[in-house]
Formats: C-alpha cells, structure tokens, sequence
C-alpha cells in the first residue's frame, strides 16, 4: 500500500478494487496525471471522472460551499456511503477542468472495498478513476481483467476481495433547483433512491432503464459537454474570413506561431494566445486544455467585442491526441 501511496502521489496511475468495479486511479488534484488515464484506456474522447473520497470531511475539497448546503447531499450519504452512489453537484474552482470534462459539476463517491479507501487514505488526497478498461472493452471486476487490457500502461494493480456489486455506481445529480436526477443506473436502484428523497423533492430518471438480459447503458451517454460560450473555428490553412477579433489556440508552440502570422496577414486582431504545450506533448495538452478554453473565453468576453473567435489549431490525431483532436472538434460543432 505504501508503494501505490507514493505512485499516486507522484502522479502515476494504480488500479484498484471498488465494491463495483476495478478502477484506474490518479491523484484528482493532478491534472497531467489524470491525463494519463485517458491515455492508459485509448479513451478517444474525455469524459468526466468520478472523484474517490474515504472520509466525508474530503467533500469541502471537491463541493462548493453552496453545493455543500444541499440537505440531501447529508441525506443520501447516510443511506448509501460508502456504497455504490456518485452524487455529482457544483465543482470547487480546483478540481481540475479534465477531471469535470469542462463541466462546472464533479462526481464524488465514498466507496466500501476496504483496499480503496485504505489507497486513498494513504495516498492522502482524492483519487479520480473511471472503471479500468480499455475504451470500448468490458468493465473489469478482477486484477487479471485489469491485466489483460492495461499491462505496460499503468503502474501498479493492488489486489484485493472481489467487486461484489459488478456493475457500476448509481450517478445522482443536485442542482440548485428541482429534483435530483438519476444519470445512470447502477448498483443502488432508483426505488431505493425514491424512497429515501420522497420528502425531498424525490428523484426522476433521465438514463434509460436497463432491459432485463441487457447490459446497463455504457457510462458517458447522458453526460453533457464543455462548449465555449464564443465561437471556436477550427483552420487548418487559411485564416477564416471576417473574423477581425479573436484568440488563438494551437496544438504547440510552431503551430501557434503559423497561425500568429495568418491572423496578422489577415489583420485580425489578436486577444489572447494559448499554446496547449511547447512541443507536442498530448498529456500535457490534455490536462489543461479545459481550462485553456476557459481563459481563451474570458479574455474575449471581457473584451466584449461581440464578434470575437476563438480560433484553434486542429490537434494531431493518434493516442491521446485523439480525445484532444475530438474534444476541439466538438467545441467548434456547437451550435452557435
Ligand atoms: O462504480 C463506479 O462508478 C466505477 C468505480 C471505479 O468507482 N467508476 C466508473 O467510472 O464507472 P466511469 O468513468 O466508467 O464512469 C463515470 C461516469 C461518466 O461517464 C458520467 O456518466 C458520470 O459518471 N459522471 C461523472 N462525473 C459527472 C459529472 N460531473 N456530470 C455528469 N456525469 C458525470
Ligand atoms: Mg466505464
């Protein structure tokens, strides 16, 4: 347990038993760490992390004060933590953009499994973890699962008793207003959740119920998106005509400086410029890429030029670089 301790610490990746599933663990608070988790799974796109806290006391690190206020945060945790419940509500500003995939919520769970909550003691901070597959495969529930779809990519897998529930968390959302929201079904059933909310505002289901036989909906389907509030362009060659404001983002410093000449050949305006890394780096690129486009908006919405783009390099395809190349591709599809 110390040797995993120090791996995560040191911003490296461990696999661990859950109660529900294996997860891929990395120190929440560390953004190029966490991105290697999407780089060990091939995940071709980012999609939001649950947070793994051992005591409640951790929720002040992840929930906004706010958030925190919600009785039912109380409520739910007393019935079902540690257990198979992620209640996702309102993120504090330093929970990394990649663990929240650009969204302003984190998911938050207090597992059972013994070895979990003794990892994230010892590693002494909240450790983010997907389920610990390769993109597309199978959710695992033994270290050999693990070990066939992720040897050479991680740095260690702790053994432990089994997963007895198998399927994944049950994800809550609370918002400020109106009943919480199932957003996927999982190891605590709705009615149990009904039960427990009846007096306070209940709980409506907005993932599709699993069909007896059927797998339980793959996770990522309900969630949604980052899209920039200012319009993001992706160029390749020519500098997209009529836009006379804007911000750049490219992939790497070269690149940046390419798109620095067309936006000054084409006498645009230039607000802000971002370069993901220095040279191409896609963990780097990934880790700060949601906040990159944050700032990139905020420099131009406090420009308050109503016209003004965010004008962004495409991403290199290939590993890692793909969920990045994904990510800007969806941004820039946005209906605006
Ligand atoms: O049982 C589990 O939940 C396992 C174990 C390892 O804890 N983890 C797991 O993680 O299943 P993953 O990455 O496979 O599924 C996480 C899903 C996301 O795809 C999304 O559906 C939801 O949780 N989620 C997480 N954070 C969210 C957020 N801020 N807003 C909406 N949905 C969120
Ligand atoms: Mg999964």
């Amino acid at each position: 347990m110390p040797r995993a301790a120090a791996i995560i610490r040191a911003g490296g990746l461990v696999a661990f038993p859950t109660e529900t599933v294996y997860g891929l663990g990395a120190n929440a608070f560390d953004a190029p760490g966490v991105a290697r988790i999407f780089e060990a799974k091939g995940r071709p796109t980012f999609d939001p992390l649950i947070v793994h806290i051992a005591e409640r006391a951790d929720l002040t690190r992840l929930f906004t004060d706010v958030a925190l206020a919600d009785p039912r945060i109380t409520i739910l945790a007393d019935a079902f933590w540690p257990g198979a419940l992620t209640i996702v509500a309102a993120a504090r500003p330093e929970v990394p953009g990649l663990v929240r995939a650009g969204l302003n919520t984190v998911g938050v769970r207090l597992p059972r499994h013994e070895t979990a909550l003794a990892l994230i003691r010892a590693a002494g901070t909240p450790i983010a973890a997907p389920s610990a597959n390769r993109f597309g495969r199978l959710s695992p529930t033994t270290a050999d699962h693990v070990l066939e779809q992720l040897d050479g990519r991680i740095d260690a897998v702790l053994l432990g008793e089994a997963t007895d529930i198998g399927v994944e968390s049950s994800v809550v959302a609370l918002e400020s207003s109106g009943p919480a929201r199932l957003l996927r079904h999982g190891g605590i059933p709705l009615e149990d959740l009904a039960r427990v909310l009846a007096d306070h505002g209940g709980i409506v289901a907005v993932a599709p119920t699993a069909q007896p036989g059927v797998p339980l909906q793959a996770p990522g389907m309900t969630e949604s998106h980052y899209a920039p509030i200012v319009p993001l362009l992706l160029v390749t060659e020519e500098f997209p005509a009529g836009v006379t404001e804007c911000a750049l983002l490219a992939p790497d410093r070269t690149t940046l400086t390419q798109l620095e000449g067309l936006a000054a050949a084409s006498g645009a305006t230039v607000h802000a410029s971002v370069a993901l890394s220095e040279s191409l780096d896609p963990v780097a690129a990934a880790a700060h890429l949601f906040e990159r486009l944050h700032e990139l908006e905020a420099t131009l919405l406090r420009s308050a030029v109503p016209a003004a783009k965010i004008i962004a390099a495409p991403y290199p395809e290939g590993g890692l670089g793909s969920a990045i190349a994904d990510r800007l591709r969806r941004a820039a599809a946005t209906p605006q």
